[in-house]
């Protein structure tokens, strides 16, 4: 946590973007040390999203009359909250559905609302759509961690303009460049999941990360992904990729 906020503090984000599973188990303390630690994050804006950890799963009477409670008390009301500057359009997606509890789901209605949205975007505004399960996954064994109507959601954001997807859950920091037909011509994004930011959760020996996204210096250039690890003998947050 100290080596994140040192990262933070070196970096001056614009924007955090918190891709779901912030707690484990969705406790009202655990959101609260969560919001804690969230606010020594300094930045203009902070988007967070739930995540299947984010909803209660032994509580289940929590879990079907208000999944989302603990989460609203500390990350504000929104589910689905949107970021537009002149840099960014970051548009989140409330993914979780409390009766798969750790399935997640994107609905035809909501793929058509940041399809809308994606097209309003403003000229030089880079397009951001952030999930909690992957639309894109690299090892077979994780298909079956895929968001369900991740095929449409890909097509219709795609061809809206989409420049990059956001995701986690699967605790696997990756990219994947894909491509959609836009106005007859081919328009590129990529699927950026994030690894395990701070829980001990991780993935086999990958190391604990963060992913930096840096806009474009001047319009026309490229952005770029950086993946940060955590390196234990440095105490500290390092570029890697
Ligand atoms: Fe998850």
């Amino acid at each position: 946590m100290a080596a994140l906020l040192r990262l933070a503090q070196a970096q001056q984000p614009d924007i955090v973007v918190w891709s779901g599973d912030i707690t484990q188990r969705a406790r009202r303390s655990q959101f609260a040390a969560a919001r804690r630690f969230a606010d020594e994050i300094k930045a203009p804006h902070r988007l967070a999203i739930p995540g299947n950890h984010d909803i209660p799963l032994f509580n289940v009477a929590a879990r079907l009359l208000a999944p989302y409670a603990n989460f609203r008390r500390s990350f504000g009301p929104e589910l689905e909250p949107v970021i537009s500057n002149p840099q960014w359009l970051v548009i989140g997606v409330n993914t979780t559905r409390p009766w798969h509890h750790k399935d997640g789901e994107v609905s035809a209605a909501q793929i058509d609302r940041v399809a809308a949205r994606l097209n309003e975007a403003q000229p030089g505004q880079i397009k951001v759509v952030v999930v909690h399960q992957p639309v894109c996954v690299t090892l077979d064994k994780d298909r079956k961690n895929l968001l369900r109507g991740h095929e449409a959601a890909l097509a219709q954001w795609g061809q809206a303009g989409v420049d990059l997807i956001l995701g986690g859950h699967i605790h696997l920091p990756y990219v994947v460049p894909l491509k959609a037909l836009r106005g007859g011509a081919e328009h590129p994004f990529w699927v950026v999941q994030a690894g395990t930011a701070l829980s001990s959760r991780v993935r086999g020996n990958t190391a604990n990360s963060v992913n930096l996204i840096r806009h474009p210096a001047l319009p026309g250039q490229p952005l770029s992904i950086e993946r940060w690890d955590f390196k234990a003998e440095q105490s500290a947050f390092a570029p890697v990729s």
